[in-house]
């Protein structure tokens, strides 16, 4: 198990929505939806975009830019899963959100 880095609380992240976070010097975004927690990268890998801006639906989303989609469990883009972009595990408690990290 990695290190847990404490991102927010659960209110910060409403059901369909993200939050910017930085963790470790990276730009992580943490995605709710479907009532489930999420952490990938948040420098889309097409053209920078950040993924904490795009429309989230279904434990997928859109890139604000260009439209590329990617899936939030496990950081692939739903058109072509060979390309990823990084993913962190979620954990919660009580009312605190962490993202862990190597
Ligand atoms: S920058 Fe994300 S799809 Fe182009």
């Amino acid at each position: 198990m990695g290190r847990l880095i404490a991102v927010g609380k659960v209110a910060d992240i409403p059901e369909g929505e993200a939050k910017l976070v930085a963790v470790d010097r990276r730009d992580v975004a943490v995605f709710r939806s479907g009532g489930a927690f999420y952490a990938i990268d948040d420098c889309c890998p097409h053209a920078g975009a950040s993924l904490a801006g795009g429309h989230v639906e279904d434990g997928v989303v859109t890139c604000p830019w260009h439209a590329w989609r990617f899936r939030l469990a496990d950081g692939a883009w739903a058109d072509n899963p060979r390309i990823k972009t990084g993913c962190y595990t979620v954990t919660v408690v009580g009312d605190d959100v962490f993202v862990e990290v190597a």
